[in-house]
């Protein structure tokens, strides 16, 4: 995702709602950290520092919300990459709101449902609503809110859905 990223705007409405409903919440922006591409290698020690903070507070968290753009009609390498590193159990039993954005008309909709298989996938449980963004580039007002206010609502119920699961999985 990129530097500007809708996908971060996003994702922020549904960590304001989280908030608002109880959750301590942190974003992590794949555009600022940096991860290396994952390899198996055998020795995971020898990741840099930034792969095993990103373990770290997944690791740590209750609940995650997990959004990519579409790119080439499902989620960006970028995201996929990140889960690569998520290995094992790491996020067995953990609730997980999922979100995507897209360009196009279309919303999303191959990009939600591969993270839900996905997180299916490594035994997480991700909630069943996955809302998407479509005709990204135009989706926002100034304040970084959907200007569709319907679709608003859906953001940021899935952020107070999300803290509900977490209570009830926890
Ligand atoms: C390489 C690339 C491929 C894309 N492919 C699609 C696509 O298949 N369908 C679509 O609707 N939008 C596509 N887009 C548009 C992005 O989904 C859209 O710009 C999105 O808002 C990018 O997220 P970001 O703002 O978080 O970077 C593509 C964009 C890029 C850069």
């Amino acid at each position: 995702m990129s530097q500007g990223s809708t996908t971060k705007q996003a994702v922020n409405i549904v960590l304001e709602a989280a908030k608002r409903a109880g959750a301590q919440t942190e974003l992590i922006h794949l555009g600022d950290i940096n991860l290396p591409i994952y390899d198996d290698r055998e020795d995971a020690t020898t990741y840099p520092e930034q792969v095993h903070e990103f373990i770290r507070k997944v690791t740590e968290a209750d609940g995650l919300v997990i959004g990519s753009p579409e790119y080439h009609g499902n989620m960006t390498g970028a995201v996929k990459n990140a889960i690569d590193f998520l290995s094992g159990r790491i996020l067995q039993g953990k609730a997980v709101a999922i979100l995507g954005v897209a360009g196009g008309s279309m919303g999303a909709t191959n990009t939600t449902n591969t993270l839900q298989m996905i997180m299916r996938n490594l035994h997480a449980w991700p909630l069943p609503s996955s809302p998407s963004v479509s005709s990204s580039y135009m989706a926002f007002d100034e304040t970084g809110k959907l200007k569709d206010e319907k679709l608003q609502a859906r953001f940021e119920a899935l952020g107070t859905d999300l803290v509900d699961f977490v209570k009830r999985l926890t």
